[in-house]
């Protein structure tokens, strides 16, 4: 891992990050009269584990599509390594970004292995002709990619599985083989999108200490999930979307004790709200079946 001495605002306890891999500058995503995402600014370091949350809605899965090609975004700009990244997604992962998705994309017919193959394309060189007439390079191109493959599944914990199709995994396993198949790109910068949606407490467990080893290889992480205990004790710093606006970016302690994230999350009452009248005349009238005759706005008995 490369360390930018230079680097100052760094956070007391974490490793000193290093150059920006990652810089988004005011992306905004349209569609229509909606706008998903609203000039977000975000960069990701070398070496760091950067967290986005926000509830569900806000925005997140857009941005990341904005940050892989999927989609090129109405307004701002995203670079990688200082490069401003193709609208592309195939480019986007040869340029070192790759990602997982919120709603898995495997190849379900296809063998656990042969999905990471998959995933190597974009660093093999041999082409068309290569794989037809399958002469001495080609043999050797895909002796390398198997054996990095099969190292892969180790890393993820998938070796016993390598021969399953990828339809028999169960979901948590599904997961861990999408970071697999993500990885063999060699990227820079892993982008994941709720990696452990569907998992039990040991599998997410499991994928803490996963994330934290490919941020060990040097690999810069950008992480969505609703888990806040995992996004806390995982990230250097965490950033909130709301509305497809940034609200607020920090560490997770400063996150964590901000009370506009909260509300986010909790949703603040609106004012005159008429669900919130009916749920009490509700509670009223059960209390007062009950025989507890309960304060209402209507008609407070006391003054507690
Ligand atoms: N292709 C699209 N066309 C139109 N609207 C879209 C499209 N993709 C997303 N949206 C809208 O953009 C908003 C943000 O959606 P997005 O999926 O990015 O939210 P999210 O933060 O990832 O939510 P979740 O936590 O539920 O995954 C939503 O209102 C969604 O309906
Ligand atoms: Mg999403």
């Amino acid at each position: 891992m490369t360390t930018d001495t230079t680097t100052t605002d760094t956070f007391p306890g974490t490793p000193t990050p290093g150059r920006t891999v990652l810089d988004a500058r005011g992306v905004t995503m349209r569609f229509g009269g909606l706008t998903a995402v609203s000039g977000v600014d975000l960069t990701v370091r070398s070496g760091e584990i950067v967290g986005l949350i926000g509830p569900n809605g806000a925005g997140k899965t857009t941005f990341f599509n904005c940050l892989t090609g999927l989609y090129t975004p109405t307004e701002g700009e995203v670079r990688y390594k200082d490069k401003l990244l193709p609208p592309q997604s195939f480019k986007v992962t040869a340029a070192g970004v790759a990602r997982t998705f919120q709603n898995i994309r495997l190849f379900a017919n296809m063998t656990v292995l042969e999905n990471v193959l998959v995933g190597r394309h974009t660093r093999t060189k041999e082409g068309f002709w290569s794989a037809v007439l399958r002469g001495p390079g080609f043999h050797r191109a895909e002796a390398t990619s198997r054996a990095r493959a099969t190292e892969l599944l180790q890393f993820v914990g998938l070796s016993e599985k390598a021969d399953h199709l990828a339809r028999n995994l169960p979901y948590g396993e599904q997961r861990k083989l999408e970071i697999a198949r993500a990885l063999a790109s060699e990227p820079g910068l892993l982008l994941l999108d709720e990696p452990t949606a569907g998992m039990n407490p040991q599998e997410t467990r499991a994928t803490e200490e996963l994330v934290f080893a490919i941020r060990d290889q040097g690999i810069a992480v950008l992480v969505i999930e609703h888990d806040m205990r995992f996004i806390f004790n995982l990230c250097d710093r965490v950033a909130v979307l709301v509305q497809g606006k940034k609200l607020i970016e920090g560490d997770s302690a400063t996150v964590q004790g901000d009370e506009r994230v909260i509300a986010a999350y909790l949703g603040e009452p609106l004012e005159n709200d008429p669900g919130a009248a009916e749920a009490a005349e509700v509670e009223a009238a059960q209390a007062q079946a009950a025989g507890h005759p309960k304060d209402t706005a209507a008609g407070k008995e006391t003054d507690r």
